[in-house]
């Protein structure tokens, strides 16, 4: 009988190894994949729960939020406020940071999470996930007593400690770096658990498939219009070979289809919204997913630099994503300076 490895057993494991991830690191992981559990009960109930819809409210975005953005992001802040092992959390669905209350004890770690990314999705029931991002507070002085402020989430994608997803499909899965590979977790619902499927991913560097929403691409610049025609333009033009197309609408499962068998997503700036530098968000979407993805030996970048090296300035700043197969990145990367 093959071995089973648990979520648990792996973070311990972890641990273990040169202490890659301390006790509060682990605890964290593990509460952030029991919050998913829940989150994938909310979610798999449907109609026959109050979960769909929309909730009538607004995020700081401006965006509708629907009742599994709320649900979710409720689960994900009960879930972790307790444990000790966190100083704040931020989110897309809430304005400011959430500073764990006083009647906790607090921990030296910020978590961020996008609580249901592809919300356009939900309701027609088509893959969804959880997207987070953990940093270490204080990261230059871990000793200060400052108390937690939210310039202390403004930190550098590659400053990272642990980064991952759940995706919500036909299997729940998570996704999971701590700066040593990605690791992926099938849920195992008689269990109860989430059991290690993938070790050691690792997308290839050339792809034939690409992801983009071409509705938008008379608004685009034109770097990624030149790339796109060239795709489009198949074994007759300069690439000399044929492209797929796929859009899902939910980062989580385009992202999660380019870590199994590579591709290239692309959510650039465009003429709509010319002051926005992009419609996803750097923090808690592009930044765990471009690490993601450069540990499995891909690239990300917002066409001028690498993602995990853009210095934020806002918590929900936005941002342009070209992540995936390297030398596609690098292709377009390349075309923005006028290579
Ligand atoms: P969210 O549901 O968290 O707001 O994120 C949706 C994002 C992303 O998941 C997806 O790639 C993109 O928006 C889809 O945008 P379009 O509807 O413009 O294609
Ligand atoms: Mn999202
Ligand atoms: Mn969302």
């Amino acid at each position: 009988m093959t071995e089973r490895i648990s979520l648990t057993r792996y973070l311990v494991e972890q641990q273990r190894v040169d202490g890659r991830i301390p006790p509060q690191l682990r605890l964290l992981l593990e509460v952030v994949a029991r919050a998913c559990k829940r989150i994938a009960l909310a979610v798999n109930k449907g109609d026959l729960g109050e979960v769909m819809g929309t909730a009538g409210t607004e995020n700081v975005q401006g965006e509708v939020q629907k009742k599994l953005d709320i649900i979710a992001n409720e689960v994900l802040i009960e879930a972790n406020e307790w444990g000790g092992h966190l100083a704040a959390m931020a989110s897309e669905e809430m304005d400011g940071i959430y500073v764990v209350p006083n009647r906790f004890p607090q921990g030296e770690y910020l978590l961020m999470f996008d609580p249901l990314d592809g919300s356009s999705n939900i309701d027609v029931n088509v893959s969804i996930g959880t997207i987070f991002s953990v940093l270490r507070k204080h990261h230059d002085d871990p000793n200060t007593a400052e108390p937690v402020a939210e310039a202390d989430f403004l930190q550098p994608g590659h400053q990272q400690v642990a980064a991952g997803y759940c995706i919500y499909g036909p299997q729940t899965t998570l996704v999971l770096t701590v700066g040593d590979g990605v690791a992926m977790f099938t849920l195992d619902r008689e269990q109860g658990s989430f059991v290690l499927t993938r070790e050691n991913i690792r997308i290839p560097e050339d792809t034939k498939e690409f992801a983009i929403n071409m509705s938008n691409m008379r608004h685009w610049d034109e770097p990624v219009k030149r790339y796109i025609q060239e795709c489009l333009a198949g074994k007759e033009g300069p690439r000399g070979k044929d492209f797929n197309m796929r859009w899902i609408a939910s980062m989580v499962a385009d992202v999660h289809r380019i870590l199994m068998r590579g591709g290239i997503f692309m959510y650039p700036w465009d003429k709509r919204e010319p002051n926005k530098p992009g419609k996803l968000r750097l923090m808690y979407e592009a930044n765990p997913m471009g690490w993601l993805v450069e540990q499995a030996g891909g690239a990300a970048t917002n066409g001028k630099q690498r993602i995990l090296d853009i210095q934020p300035t806002q918590l929900h700043e936005r941002v342009s994503v070209i992540l995936g197969s390297k030398n596609e990145v690098e292709r377009v990367t390349s075309y923005h300076s006028g290579i």
